[in-house]
C-alpha cells in the first residue's frame, strides 16, 4: 500500500465502532483515507453518521439480493469504482463470498466481540456468562474465509464482575472495540501490522499471541 489506503467500511447496524474509526481518522492519525461505507441493511443507524462525517455511504440490501452470490456481484459492483487497498468490517453482520475474501486477504480486517478462538459466531455475551467465563472481550483480526477464525492482531480484555449482564458486559466490551479497532487499523495501515504466511507480523516481528489490552 502506498500513502494513505483507501479504505471502505462495510457496516450493518448502529455503526459505533464506524463512529470510532471516522473519530480517530479525521485527524488523519489512522492514515486511512475513507473512501466510502456500505451497509447491506437500508436505513442502518451506520450510515446516517458516514452521511454526517461526509463520507460516501450506499446500501447492497442484502435481502433484496436474495442470495450471497447476488449479493457479492453487487458489492462486487460498488467496491470497482471505490478502488479500496483495506477493506474494514465494523458490525458487518454477513458472511462474504470466499472469492471476495481471498480478493482481499490481509487487506480486510474485522472486530469481533470475543476473545477469539472462544465464541466465534453470535450471542457471544449470554455465551460467556453462561460458560462461566471469567474473561471475555474483543478481537481485531484478518479475515479468512472460515467465520471469526482468521489470525487475531490486538484483543481488549475484560474481567466478568459478579452482576454482568449481557448488556454491562456488551457495553464495556464495545467500549475497547473503539479503543482497539482504530489502533489496529493504524498499524496495517502504516504496514507495522500484516498478514504473512498465516500470522500476523508486528513491527517485524511474528506474533504468537494477538497483542493484548487489559480494561
Ligand atoms: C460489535 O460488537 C462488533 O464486534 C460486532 O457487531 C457489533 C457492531 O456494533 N461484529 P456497531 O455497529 O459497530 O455499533
Amino acid at each position: 500500500m502506498n500513502g494513505a489506503p483507501r479504505t471502505v467500511i462495510l457496516v450493518s447496524g448502529d455503526g459505533s465502532n464506524l463512529q470510532a474509526i471516522l473519530d480517530h481518522s479525521r485527524s488523519g492519525a489512522l492514515g486511512i483515507h475513507v473512501v466510502g461505507v456500505i451497509s447491506d441493511r437500508p436505513g442502518a443507524r451506520a450510515l446516517e453518521r458516514a452521511a454526517r462525517a461526509g463520507v460516501p455511504a450506499l446500501t447492497v440490501d442484502y435481502a433484496a439480493a436474495g442470495s450471497r452470490e447476488v449479493f457479492a456481484t453487487r458489492l462486487a459492483t460498488e467496491l470497482e469504482p471505490l478502488r479500496p487497498d483495506l477493506l474494514v468490517l465494523a458490525g458487518f453482520m454477513r458472511i462474504l463470498d470466499t472469492a471476495l475474501v481471498e480478493q482481499y486477504r490481509g487487506r480486510m480486517l474485522n472486530v469481533h466481540p470475543s476473545l477469539l478462538p472462544k465464541f466465534p459466531g453470535l450471542h457471544t455475551y449470554r455465551r460467556a456468562l453462561a460458560a462461566g467465563e471469567r474473561e471475555h472481550g474483543a478481537t481485531v483480526h484478518f479475515v479468512i474465509p472460515e467465520l471469526d477464525a482468521g489470525p487475531a492482531v490486538l484483543q481488549y480484555r475484560v474481567p466478568i464482575q459478579a452482576g454482568d449482564t449481557e448488556s454491562s458486559l456488551r457495553d464495556r466490551v464495545r467500549r475497547g472495540e473503539h479503543l482497539i479497532y482504530p489502533r489496529a487499523i493504524a498499524w496495517v495501515a502504516a504496514g507495522r501490522a500484516l498478514l504473512k504466511e498465516g500470522a500476523v507480523w508486528l513491527d517485524g516481528m511474528q506474533l504468537a499471541q494477538p497483542v493484548v489490552v487489559h480494561e
